[in-house]
């Protein structure tokens, strides 16, 4: 599928959240078998026969593709989690919002040290989640290979950041704009 045959299977929402933003809805192409199918599969594709050893997603919408690309990775599954959430022993990271920071946190167990990692999310605008996530993992001794969206919105500036940041970026379609 071409970046226009994603595009077109997302779902855009004027006004949502609030005022002049236009949401990008990504759970019609989640309800489209063939473009679930082809977004996990080209999300993965430089990896196909890479040793990968854990998919961290980011909460909630980073989850169900994380979950699809560790499997099709044959790789484990490490959830990065808004605060509170998580049982276990955790690691806790800030990360900047649009307006002011909230945290995320996972299993202090959840990477070996030296293990190699795929970040997943849904959607990279900011970028302030991701560079936290990125951060976090770190701190727990991954090596981030990249991480993967499906969807930039390149004008935010996020896919940047973290490509300056030393961290490889694999997105399927851009939205300029805001
Ligand atoms: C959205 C999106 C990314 C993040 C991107 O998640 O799913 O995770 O924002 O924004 P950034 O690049 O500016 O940090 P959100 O926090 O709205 O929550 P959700 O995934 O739980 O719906
Ligand atoms: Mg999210």
């Amino acid at each position: 599928m071409t970046p226009a045959d994603f595009a077109a299977s997302i779902r855009t929402i004027a006004d949502y959240p609030k005022p002049g933003i236009l949401f990008r809805d990504i759970t019609t192409l989640l309800g489209d078998a063939r473009a679930f199918r082809r977004a996990v599969d080209e999300l993965v594709q430089p990896w196909a026969g890479a040793k990968i050893d854990k998919v961290a997603g980011i909460e909630a919408r980073g989850f169900i593709l994380g979950g699809a690309v560790a499997h099709q990775l044959s790789a484990g599954f490490v959830p990065i989690r808004k605060k509170g959430k998580l049982p276990h022993q955790t690691v806790r990271m800030a990360y900047a919002l649009e307006y002011g920071e909230d945290e995320i946190e996972m299993h202090v167990d959840a990477i070996v040290p030296g293990q190699r990692v795929l970040l997943v999310d849904d959607l990279v605008a900011t970028g302030g989640t991701a560079l936290g996530a990125v951060k976090l993992l770190q701190t727990c001794g991954a090596v981030v290979e990249a991480a993967c969206f499906i969807v930039d919105l390149p004008d935010l500036g996020g896919s940047q950041k973290l490509r300056q940041a030393g961290v490889a970026v694999r997105t399927l379609v851009d939205f300029p704009g805001h």
